[in-house]
């Protein structure tokens, strides 16, 4: 038996409380653990603000989008002392071992305090699916339904009023969401932040989908992070920075609205979908890689395995050494891009 620490940090995303259940669930009916929920992230852990997770207090919350937990940006190596007061925190609170839910900010904290000396096990979670070493993050395919929903939407309107409507979605500087996402809503043209585009390019898609169909309107998908042919960066929604040194992104689907309208004269606009692709109940796949990741992180921490993250490879649940696993971000994959390329246009 041992006391548990859980936290999920970083952007929320649909799956979180489906691994917070499974690991109270099997933590306390299986290993019998106590298990401790840091509330706000990092956050929490600096302040020792944390509550006694429980049968009765993580039941119910598998379809619950969020998390129960609450979350935040706190970088611990940005606060002063950051790791000596998180080591301090839990030697208080008497944790053995601290499993941190959170993408690959979150979870370099928790490389950090292992090779620091503390148990850790990490959950890859991001809706942006660009962590290297899991096949995919639970939150992704959540967030791919609502934008394929959402671009089902914006055909109708698009249709209706011979409309050119560009569709912006979230991903940071990973085009899977695009990519996912326009291949499964039919978008005519999709841009993603690992293929600079040429607007002009972008024009003679759409010019060329109205020759070849007859069709007189066009939905382009744009990932928040996709830049132009030549250099330049990322639009950007605010001047400021997070505390792990991220640019807030957004905006380039208004630029793309003005521009194509300029060179085509088709009539524009721009849909920014924003944090909806983030909110609500996980889909049935989120919910059970989330529950699968949760039962292989508290059976990794009852077996003394630290400094490792769960990952889905082909089917199967494994165990990575955080090390491999935050070495680079995973980019969107060049053959899904080239299939995508095939309905261009
Ligand atoms: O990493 C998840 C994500 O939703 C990104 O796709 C996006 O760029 C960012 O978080 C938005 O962050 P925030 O919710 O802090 O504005």
């Amino acid at each position: 038996m041992a006391r548990i620490g859980v936290l999920t940090g970083g952007g929320d995303c649909p799956g979180l409380n489906p691994v917070i259940r499974a690991i109270v669930r099997k933590g306390i009916t299986v290993h019998g653990h106590e298990i401790f929920g840091f509330r706000k992230g990092w956050k929490g852990v600096l302040e020792n603000d944390a509550v006694e997770l429980t049968l009765q207090s993580t039941s119910g919350i598998l379809h619950r989008g969020g998390t129960i937990l609450g979350t935040s940006r706190t970088n611990v190596y940005k606060v002063d002392d950051g790791e000596a007061k998180v080591l301090a925190s839990l030697k208080e609170r008497g944790i053995d071992v601290l499993i941190p839910i959170g993408g690959d900010d979150t979870l370099g904290v928790a490389r950090k305090l292992f090779a620091a000396g503390f148990p850790t096990v990490g959950v890859p979670k991001t809706i942006d699916n660009d962590l290297a070493a899991t096949d995919f993050t639970f939150g992704f395919q959540t967030a791919v339904q609502i934008a394929t929903e959402a671009i089902d939407r914006l055909h109708s309107t698009a249709e209706s009023h011979d409309r050119v409507i560009v569709c912006e979605v979230m991903g940071r500087d990973a085009g899977w969401i695009a990519c996912y996402s326009g291949l499964a809503g039919g978008a005519d043209v999709i841009l993603v932040p690992e293929r600079p585009f040429d607007v002009d390019e972008v024009c003679d898609h759409i010019r060329h989908r109205y020759e070849t169909t007859g069709k007189t309107f066009a939905i382009v998908v744009v990932s928040e992070g996709a830049t132009r042919a030549g250099g330049g960066e990322a639009a950007t929604a605010a001047d400021s920075v997070d505390s792990f040194g991220h640019v807030r992104l957004g905006g380039i689907a208004f630029e793309l609205e003005r521009e194509i309208e300029e060179r085509t004269g088709f009539e524009s606009r721009a849909t920014v979908l924003g944090h909806i692709q983030r909110g609500g109940s996980p889909v049935a796949f989120d919910r059970v890689l989330g529950t699968r990741f949760g039962v292989a992180a508290i059976d990794a921490a009852s077996d003394g395995t630290y400094g490792v993250m769960t990952a889905l490879r082909g089917t199967a649940i494994e165990l990575v050494a955080l090390d491999d696993a935050l070495k680079e971000p995973k980019l969107l994959d060049p053959e899904l891009y080239a299939t995508a390329e095939v309905f261009f246009g």
